[in-house]
């Protein structure tokens, strides 16, 4: 069995290497490499990389393959997270324990800055030297996830259903797109990666919308409860919003995590080694940051 923490501090070195040797040339516009890099290497979690890397693994491939995919879902989310912290969205000044994009390059440049990520990650996709049929795949995953289907039409929900009272089926869809979506594509592109079968692709979709679901309730719970200095980025942010914690309270919430945290953990039982899967979801059910 392979060591849980070596295994993930293996996949989040690799992906910050990788991270780290983009947008490094010296060119006129480097003000924008510079605020791309500023909140890429802030040091995120990289959840969605290492489920890409480890999805591919389990599946039975070569984990290192997959790394271009694992760092081009990191570049679309931290396009997602710049734009998220706008005056014009959530209007926030803290992110990974730093001042907003934003709030140190000025608000044109902060939007320059995710167009650039969401750009570059297509194009680090479209680069990597595997099967061309697993790049295109992978291509036209993250685009569907990403895109007006996915995470952006989530992030339109979230704005234009702020303030209402929202359904508990009508938070789910808001969840499920405005942050399941990056972390469904992450697990499938992983599969695909390994070239796995159908039954892979059915336990990686299972485990990634319960994860995905777990993961935005304890966000939206943190903002209630959490401490701002473990996360990175201010609490209370969430007032104005129709979260599942704001609407069915605290137990609930906890309730809700449990339960999907223990879908996920069903969804790759059946796979081979499933331990690192299993233990990940375990953990990101009581995360504090
Ligand atoms: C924050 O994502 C935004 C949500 C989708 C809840 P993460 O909690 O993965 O943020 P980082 O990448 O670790 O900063
Ligand atoms: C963010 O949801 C989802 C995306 C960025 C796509 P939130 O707005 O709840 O994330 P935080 O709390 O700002 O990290
Ligand atoms: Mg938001
Ligand atoms: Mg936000
Ligand atoms: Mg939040």
């Amino acid at each position: 069995m392979t060591d849980y923490q070596e295994q993930l501090d293996c996949y989040r070195s690799e992906v910050e290497r990788f991270l780290d040797g983009c947008f490094t040339q010296e060119l006129p516009q480097k003000q924008l490499f510079e605020a791309m890099r500023y909140s890429l290497l802030a040091g995120g979690k990289r959840i969605r990389p290492i489920l890409v890397m480890e999805f591919c693994r389990v599946c039975g491939g070569d984990w290192k393959q997959a790394l271009p995919f694992a760092a081009a879902i990191e570049m679309i989310h931290t396009y997602s997270l710049i734009h998220d912290d706008l005056p014009c969205m959530d209007n926030d000044d803290y992110r990974r324990g730093r001042l907003t994009n934003h709030k140190v390059f000025g608000e044109a440049l902060a939007v320059l800055a995710g167009d650039g990520l969401l750009t570059a990650a297509f194009e680090t996709a479209a680069s990597c030297p595997c099967d061309a049929d697993i790049r295109a795949e992978n291509v036209r995953i993250l685009a569907e996830q990403a895109g007006e289907l996915g995470m952006v039409g989530g992030q339109t929900l979230d704005l234009t259903w702020e303030q209402k009272d929202l359904s508990e089926e009508q938070i789910r869809t808001v969840q499920r797109l405005k942050t399941g979506a990056l972390i469904r594509a992450s697990c499938r592109m992983g599969v695909v990666c390994a070239r796995g079968d159908a039954s892979q692709v059915s336990a990686a979709e299972r485990y990634a919308d319960a994860l995905g679901l777990a993961f935005q309730l304890r966000d939206d719970l943190l903002d209630v409860q959490g401490d701002a200095s473990k996360l990175g980025k201010a609490v209370h942010m969430d007032e104005k919003k129709s979260t599942f914690v704001r609407l069915y309270g605290v137990d609930a919430c906890i309730r809700q995590i449990r339960e999907q945290t223990q879908l996920a953990i069903d969804a790759v039982s059946c796979l081979r080694e499933p331990q690192i899967l299993i233990r990940l979801a375990d953990e990101l059910a009581v995360r504090e940051s």
